[in-house]
């Protein structure tokens, strides 16, 4: 702790998932630049390592990994026993994004999106718990979105799957009270990303990763139990939240792009 009353990353031992890309590379280059040691994973080796150079001289452990293989989340969690011993924080951030446009509905693509989104979040939460418990302030962090506030057209396999991570550290941050692990949930609007580079559709307020990146370490020197940004964007779509549905859904309309199916 900082004399400020804040948790400084200085020395803390931290794991982030989806580090080879987008907002995970950018946090890991802002905690590394923090003082932070790293475990960093993705599945893709030689982007870890790009990522791990860019944090010199900071110490950063590669843990390449599937998050939605089980026994892949557990084997890393050994290997960063063997390494660091415990961890301070994890950052569960990996994640993918597919829309629906009915009137094509493929329950395989809804599964794939929360196999990887929920299923990989909550498989690292298992591996990672046992560490926490060993470590220093322990703070466990997930990726959700500001999808999450409502339902929105298109997102209801990446919306469902990142509500369902929002739900769940909700309900996990009362149990985990005795064991003095602080959790908290991001919340981001659009951040440019190759997983936003890919939509074709206006993206309001759109921030850099570099930006979500510091947003997000000082949400964690806070403690924040909802790290949510750009502040203006996640008010809004919490106003929209509380509409009255029929309203909320006259609004939402224009954004689907379902085609009039039988
Ligand atoms: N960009 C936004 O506007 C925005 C807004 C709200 C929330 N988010 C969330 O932020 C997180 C990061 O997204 P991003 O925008 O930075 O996208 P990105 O650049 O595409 O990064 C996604 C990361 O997740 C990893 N990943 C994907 N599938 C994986 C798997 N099966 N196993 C292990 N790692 C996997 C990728 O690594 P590999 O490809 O190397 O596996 C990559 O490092 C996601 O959870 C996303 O939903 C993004």
């Amino acid at each position: 702790m900082s004399t400020s009353g804040r948790q400084t990353m200085q020395g803390r031992r931290i794991w982030i998932t989806g580090a080879s890309s987008g907002i995970g590379s950018a946090l890991a280059i802002e905690l590394a630049r923090a003082g932070a040691r790293l475990v960093i994973s993705g599945r893709d080796r030689g982007r870890l390592q790009a990522v791990a150079d860019a944090c010199k001289p900071a110490e950063v452990m590669l843990a390449p990994l599937d998050v939605a293989s089980r026994e892949e989340n557990l084997v890393a969690g050994e290997q960063i026993r063997a390494r660091f011993g415990a961890l301070d924080t994890v950052v569960f951030n990996a994640g993918i994004c597919e829309y629906v446009d009915l009137p094509v509905f493929d329950a395989g693509m809804i599964k794939r999106v929360m196999d990887i989104n929920f299923m990989g979040f909550v498989y690292g939460v298992e591996a990672a718990l046992p560490l926490l418990r060993e470590g220093n302030a322990p703070h466990l962090v997930g990726m959700s979105s500001t999808v999450a506030y409502t339902g929105l057209p298109r997102a209801e396999a990446y919306g469902a799957s990142k509500a369902a991570i929002r739900y769940f550290l909700q309900a996990l941050r009362v149990d985990l009270l005795p064991q003095k692990i602080d959790v908290s949930i991001i919340c981001p609007g659009f951040v440019k990303t190759p997983l936003t580079d890919l939509n074709d559709f206006p993206m309001p307020m759109q921030i850099s990763a570099e930006t979500a990146a510091r947003s997000i370490r000082k949400g964690m020197e806070r403690r924040s139990h909802e790290i949510r940004f750009p502040v203006l964007f996640a008010l809004i779509l919490r106003v929209v939240a509380v509409l009255p549905s029929r309203l909320r859904t006259r609004l939402l309309r224009p954004l689907s792009r379902s085609e009039k199916s039988k």
